[in-house]
């Protein structure tokens, strides 16, 4: 362990200068004369020996440490880790006395500031104490263990993980303010103008004290500083006159950029947002998404600049506040500079406790707004399982969660008030006592001490502003910020990079060895190995059990996700290579639930395409036998759908959703489900519309045997594989999973087995087990299935021949 003992080494060497030069400081070179006069005759006012005695302090300490250290190291180590924030104080403490004591020879000493020795004893002792607290430093620093590096070959993983997780958190909130002012830079203009009025009002601020000081001098000797009063009143009177206009330009200016900015980050988050792979919709609820876009933005653009101003015009007030204390009197100056640190820490301390219940609150408030955004969405569902108590309950626990953080919050708003405001009051009583004892003493002037009183007052109010408003404040807007750049920042699982967009597109799509899996279900695999062709202008049905993978092919086509392995081709090139707005105007989708947007029924049909002209939308609404009832409908055309067309029946919705496909003109059709809630009629004259796109591929996916039997070939998926395709008669005569479905629909029949072969997932399905086991389960379910039976029979030939004089 050469690190340990180099640390020690050091802390040992450092330690010993600091006890030797302030030895030699204290006895003025060598004069031990020093040491036995101080110690016979030893006065508060004049004697070194006390600060001399802190260097020996701080040595013993430090050795004390080194040796547990050196024959200790795993336990002291963690131990003087843990100890750092806090023994802080006691160098601290000593920097503090070592202020009081210049205070104290500076009330006996008249000739003090001549005296080299003096002064080098008090930057000894400073020095000293800074020393103490880096060489506590180093000690903690010391390795316990011999991999305890990130970059290290050693230690296992857990370990590393977690040092890397400490140094993310620390890095996060760093970087996450450093993207707030990444994003923040089209309002920089109108920032740095707000931010010179406001130096210019800070500016003018600072003097107004001094010279109401001035004033009282002149009041207090009116006879002979009747000049000086009049020039004190005219500057001061000008100065507040300048102030009120900074005033009233920076606030305005503040005001544009706040708004700005945050419609800035609302559209970049939105953008952002719009971007994400379907998936992460699958994930991410739509509260939590509205609540970072409502609530988050706003918290995190006001409150930084907010913040911002503050910080800026507290900055500027605290230092011209100090320089000017210091010209009124350095002496009450450093008694206000050993009080003040105190209430810093006690700042800091409450500070970082806020923040962390300003992030739980925050976290809390989005859960509760999520399950009200999803009650209030799915008022119908809620309603027709008589669940609103129940979903009242769940909004109102949560809401009592966030009432009890909120409780939290201001019992620590309440007791630090507290601490705060005696701190306050025990700061003004010091200053008056030590101030009135100066002016007795004619160190200082009465109007000086006015002066200086008003200055202390603005110090604590701009210290307060910097610590409490501006880090703890700027804290919460970093907490409410962090989702918010989470998802700005968030890259797409799913790329739309694609360029390709051919003159035409012939529609011959091709799945090649497909295997899937939906990424919020990694270890499910839904589609396993699917392979087939559809040729151009073939309308092809996909049919099987409920969950068997129907959809998703239908996904894949859309590319709202990706394969894991195998490929989606489009006119033999991969799905992902075609640009994105070709991709969806050449291959258009009416999903299994169409939602319709909240919008007139003409703008839902055109939706997405520019200039769409009246009757090119008819069209397609007749072809989708859904003019009809359009206009028959108050308002025709311009009437509105609703949220998510709420306002239309089921199959009215269907039928605005394939109008809305097929205005597209698609070279490949594909209809999920697209008819299911329709009539037969309908059904058929919709069906004829969407097949006899001339010259175009439709994939139809549907449970319906009148839907599926006209189809050119039928693909059968069962469990996420392809297990036969044919047309209607070749399938029915195969007699296999195709058959079996459709006698069970013909004649209500059910089996056992049937039933494990629809919805859910079973183990098996799970993919570290892949048997091609599905085939002989659907082989030996055929044997049950075709079992004979004689009613059952002959109702099946009944029904076969009847469909059979149907198509004829
Ligand atoms: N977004 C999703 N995230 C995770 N799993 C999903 C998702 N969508 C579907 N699944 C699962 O994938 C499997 C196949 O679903 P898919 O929607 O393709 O079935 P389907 O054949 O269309 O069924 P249905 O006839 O009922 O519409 C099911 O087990 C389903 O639970
Ligand atoms: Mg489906």
């Amino acid at each position: 362990m050469a690190g340990k003992r180099m640390a020690t080494a050091a802390v040992v060497l450092l330690s010993l200068a600091d006890v030797a030069i302030n030895t030699i400081l204290y006895m003025n070179g060598a004069d031990l004369y020093k040491f036995t006069h101080d110690i016979s005759s030893f006065s508060i006012f004049t004697s070194l020996l006390d600060i001399w005695i802190l260097a020996l302090l701080r040595g013993c300490v430090l050795f004390g440490a080194v040796l547990s250290v050196l024959y200790n190291t795993r336990d002291a180590v963690p131990r003087i880790k843990l100890s750092a924030s806090w023994v802080g104080v006691l160098p601290a403490a000593m920097c503090a006395y070592t202020f009081v004591k210049l205070l104290l020879f500076s009330e006996k000493e008249v000739k003090f500031p001549h005296k080299p020795w003096f002064w080098g004893t008090f930057v000894g002792s400073i020095v000293g104490c800074a020393v103490f607290y880096l060489n506590w430093t180093i000690l903690s620093r010391i390795s316990t263990q011999p991999y305890r590096s990130i970059n290290s070959e050693e230690g296992t993983d857990e370990e590393r993980e977690r040092l890397l997780e400490s140094e993310v958190k620390s890095k996060s909130n760093l970087s996450s303010v450093k993207k707030l002012f990444s994003y923040s830079k089209p309002v920089i203009p109108y920032f740095l103008a707000a931010t010179s009025f406001l130096i210019g009002e800070a500016v003018c601020d600072i003097f107004v004290p001094y010279y109401t000081g001035q004033v009282i001098d002149g009041i207090a000797k009116i006879q002979t500083s009747h000049e000086k009063f009049r020039h004190a009143i005219t500057v001061m009177s000008l100065l507040t006159a300048l102030t009120a206009v900074c005033y009233g330009m920076r606030s305005g200016l503040f005001e544009i950029t706040k708004i700005k900015f945050n419609i800035r980050v609302r559209n970049l988050l939105f953008r952002s947002i719009t971007r994400q792979e379907i998936s992460f919709f699958d994930s991410v609820k739509t509260g939590e998404i509205t609540s970072r876009l409502i609530s988050d933005t706003t918290t995190t653009t006001n409150t930084l600049i907010d913040r911002l101003k503050v910080f800026c015009a507290s900055l500027i007030r605290v230092v011209g506040t100090v320089i000017f204390m210091f010209k009124l009197s350095w002496r009450l100056s450093i008694l206000i500079a050993i009080l003040l640190p105190i209430i810093v820490v006690i700042v800091k301390v409450y500070g970082d406790y806020l923040k962390r219940v300003a992030v739980e609150i925050q976290t809390s408030f989005a859960r509760a707004n999520e399950v009200a955004d999803e009650t209030c969405a799915n008022m119908r569902t809620v309603r027709s399982f008589a669940n609103e108590e129940r979903e009242c309950e769940r909004y109102s626990e949560l809401l009592e969660k966030t009432y009890k953080l909120h409780i939290r919050k201001a019992l620590l708003l309440g007791s630090f008030t507290l601490v705060e405001h005696a701190f306050d009051l025990a700061l003004f009583v010091l200053t008056l006592y030590y101030g009135g004892h100066l002016v007795m003493t004619h160190k200082m002037t009465a109007g000086n001490l006015v002066a200086f009183y008003l200055y202390l007052n603005r110090l604590r109010a701009s210290l307060k502003k910097l610590t409490i408003q501006v880090y703890a404040r700027l804290m919460e807007a970093v907490g409410a910020s962090t989702k918010v750049i989470e998802f700005i920042d968030r890259v797409p699982k799913v790329r739309n990079g694609g360029q390709l967009a051919p003159s035409k597109l012939r529609g011959s799509i091709e799945f090649k060895n497909v295997w899937m899996c939906y990424p919020s279900r990694r270890r499910a695999h839904v589609l396993k190995d699917v392979s087939f062709k559809v040729s151009p202008g073939e309308v092809v049905a996909l049919v099987g059990p409920s969950g068997s993978g129907k959809s998703t092919c239908v996904n894949l086509l859309e590319h709202f996700y990706e394969t894991m392995s195998g490929q989606v081709l489009l006119d033999g090139n991969p799905i992902k290579a075609y640009d994105h707005k070709f991709l969806h105007r050449r291959v258009a989708l009416v999903g299994q639930e169409p939602v319709l947007f909240a919008r007139s029924i003409k703008d839902n049909i055109s939706y997405a395409l520019d200039n769409c002209s009246l009757e090119e939308v008819q069209l397609v609404a007749r072809q989708a036998n859904a003019h009809q009832f359009i206009t028959e409908l108050p308002e025709g055309y311009e009437t509105e759908a609703g949220e998510k067309g709420m306002q239309l029946s089921g199959g009215q919705k269907q039928r605005v959703a394939i109008a809305r496909a097929l205005i597209r003109r698609p070279a490949v059709l594909l209809l999920d489900e697209a008819t299911s809630a329709l009539d037969s009629e309908s059904e058929q004259m919709v069906e004829q519309a969407t097949q006899n796109l001339h010259g175009h591929t439709v994939i139809v996916v549907a449970h319906r045997l009148s839907t599926v039997e006209k189809a050119d070939r039928i693909i059968v998926i069962d469990k996420g594989r392809v297990v036969e395709q044919g047309r209607h008669n070749e399938l029915m005569q195969r007699d296999g999973t195709y058959a079996k479905m459709v006698r069970r629909q013909l004649l209500g029949l059910d089996t056992s087995d049937d039933t494990e072969a629809g919805d859910s997932l079973t183990d098996d399905d799970y993919c570290c087990k892949e048997s091609g086991s599905s085939t002989a389960d659907s082989s030996s379910s055929d044997d049950d299935d075709t079992d004979p039976h004689h009613l059952r029979r002959s109702k099946l030939e009944l029904t076969e021949k009847n469909s059979d004089v149907q198509k004829k």
